[in-house]
């Protein structure tokens, strides 16, 4: 048998785009690009002034008011969260994680002394003498924020403390360092960074904002971001006791985790429209009133179900509707964004949903309910994380009785 040169060419890069896409479906997953600001952890090698201890106790000692609201927050918890442990460990413990999580060096089992390769993925470790292991457990501590080259840093301009203070002009710039993560690559094609906060809050702004070749809305500058004004809220109080009376910030950071700082920021309602035929109509109305970004934002596993149900006399389903408010990415053989369904600010989103009279004749109550997922179901199993409760919970429950 004789084969064209034309068909032969074809043949091979036939079989040669096979290969790649199959080598795509199968290779090793790089979801985001390593910048500079995580590559490497942070460096404790120079101690403020009158600074002894690395640790939040130590703060403590004088702020004792912003440590007791840090710990109760998911900053304090960044390490032991028993959700990122599991997936942690299902992800192959990769370094890179932990600048974010436990970006100090002491907190660190290992050094790192450099990279194998361009990407940065694949670093040269080697075991940390000052490795501190009660550090590491603090997570997101003080110094991980306020420690900078031997200086403390903070906006207000103090000029009373023990320790040397550098002035921040923006305190918006100290999110940034974890809550900004690039994705653009050749191969990538996201509408938003793989945790899109900022640029969801840059979209929302201004809508030809800066977009890099694949399509993604990149960062610019962090002024008028507003992470602080609504999570970190403003109240008045001294630094230390007995001192000043200022207006700080309380270190709280409610997100996710935290049902009334989610249900602070939606605005439901439910209510029925008028009947069509012999069907009755509802619409649930779910706007974002209160996130600048996208709600929900972060990891796209974040996500917002929403049912509507007919229930008969004994509480049995006869129908049910949902609807998904999620950022679905295709992850092989390349990084797309496909739909984006969550909620942008100010934006009502309207669902609706007609019973028929064949349901209704059984139907004495439509209930609707809005449901906030840290994580799906799938995936929570998939890693093997077997508490189930801790991630999700209801945001918004109503009933429409429907005989008089
Ligand atoms: C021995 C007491 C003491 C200790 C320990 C201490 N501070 Fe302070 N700190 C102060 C005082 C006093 C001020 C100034 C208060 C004022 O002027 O109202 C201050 C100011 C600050 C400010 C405000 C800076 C600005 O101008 O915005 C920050 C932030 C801060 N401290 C963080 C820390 C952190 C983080 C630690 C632990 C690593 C720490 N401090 C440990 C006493 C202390
Ligand atoms: C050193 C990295 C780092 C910095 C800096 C940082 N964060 Fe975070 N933040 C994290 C990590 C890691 C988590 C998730 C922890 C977890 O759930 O395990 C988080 C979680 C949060 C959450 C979600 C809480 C929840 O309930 O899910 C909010 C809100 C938040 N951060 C706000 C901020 C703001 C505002 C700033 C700036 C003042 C900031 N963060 C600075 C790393 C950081
Ligand atoms: C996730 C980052 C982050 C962590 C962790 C953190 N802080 Fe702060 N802190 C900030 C930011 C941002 C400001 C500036 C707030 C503002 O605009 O006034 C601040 C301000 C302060 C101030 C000055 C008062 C004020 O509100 O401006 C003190 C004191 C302080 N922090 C102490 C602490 C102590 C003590 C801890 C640990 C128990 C801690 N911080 C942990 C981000 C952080
Ligand atoms: C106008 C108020 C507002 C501003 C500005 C704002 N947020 Fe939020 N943020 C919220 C509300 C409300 C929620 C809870 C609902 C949700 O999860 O979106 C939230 C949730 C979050 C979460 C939780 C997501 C998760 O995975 O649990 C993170 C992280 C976060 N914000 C980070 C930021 C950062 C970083 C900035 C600045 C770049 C910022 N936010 C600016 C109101 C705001
Ligand atoms: C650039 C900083 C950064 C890096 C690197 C990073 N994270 Fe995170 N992580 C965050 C922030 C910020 C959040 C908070 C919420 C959000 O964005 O939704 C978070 C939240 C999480 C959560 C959700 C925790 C919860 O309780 O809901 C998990 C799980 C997680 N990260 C796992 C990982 C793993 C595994 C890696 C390494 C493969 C990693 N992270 C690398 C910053 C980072």
């Amino acid at each position: 048998m004789r084969i064209s040169k034309t068909r032969a060419v074809l043949l091979v890069i036939a079989v040669s785009a096979v290969a790649f896409l199959g080598w795509r479906m199968v290779r090793p997953m790089n979801i985001f690009v390593i910048t500079d600001s995580f590559a490497l952890p942070i460096s404790t090698e120079k101690m403020p002034e009158n600074i002894h201890s690395l640790s939040a106790e130590g703060c403590a000692s004088c702020h004792q008011e912003f440590f007791d609201e840090w710990k109760t927050s998911i900053h304090a918890q960044a390490w032991t969260d028993p959700y990122f442990q599991v997936d942690y460990e299902f992800d192959g413990s990769q370094q890179n994680c932990l600048n974010c999580h436990i970006p100090l060096d002491k907190q660190q089992e290992n050094l790192v002394l450099g990279f194998r390769d361009t990407d940065r993925w694949d670093p040269i470790l080697e075991p940390n003498p000052d490795f501190d292991f009660d550090l590491q457990q603090e997570g997101v501590t003080c110094t991980v924020c306020h420690l900078r080259e031997g200086k403390i840093t903070g906006v207000l301009g103090t000029d009373g403390a023990p320790h040397p203070v550098e002035t921040l002009s923006d305190p918006n710039q100290i999110c940034a360092r974890c809550h900004v993560v690039s994705g653009d690559k050749w191969d990538t094609f996201f509408k938003f960074p793989p945790c899109g906060t900022v640029a969801e809050i840059q979209a929302s702004q201004n809508n030809s904002a800066n977009k890099s070749h694949s399509g993604e809305i990149v960062r610019q500058d962090t002024k008028g971001l507003g992470c602080v004004e609504c999570h970190m809220p403003r109240v008045e109080r001294a630094l230390v006791e007995d001192g000043k009376v200022r207006t700080v910030r309380r270190h709280l950071w409610r997100g996710g985790h935290d049902p009334s700082m989610v249900k602070g920021g939606l605005d439901i309602k439910l209510a029925e429209l008028s009947a069509k035929g012999d069907a009755r109509r509802f619409q649930l109305s779910i706007t974002n009133t209160g996130a600048a970004h996208y709600l929900p934002t972060g990891t796209p596993d974040r996500h917002l179900v929403a049912t509507i149900r007919l229930l008969g006399a004994d509480g049995r389903v006869i129908d049910e509707e949902q609807f998904t408010m999620k950022r679905t990415i295709m992850w092989r053989p390349f990084i797309i964004d496909l739909w984006d369904t969550r909620l942008q600010r100010g934006v009502p989103r309207l669902y609706e949903y007609a019973a028929d009279a064949g349901d209704l004749a059984g139907a004495v109550t439509l209930q609707a309910s809005v449901e906030y997922f840290l994580v799906a179901e799938k995936r929570r199993v998939r890693i093997g994380y077997d508490d189930a409760d801790a991630t999700h919970y209801e945001v918004f429950s109503q009933r429409i009785e429907l005989k008089p």
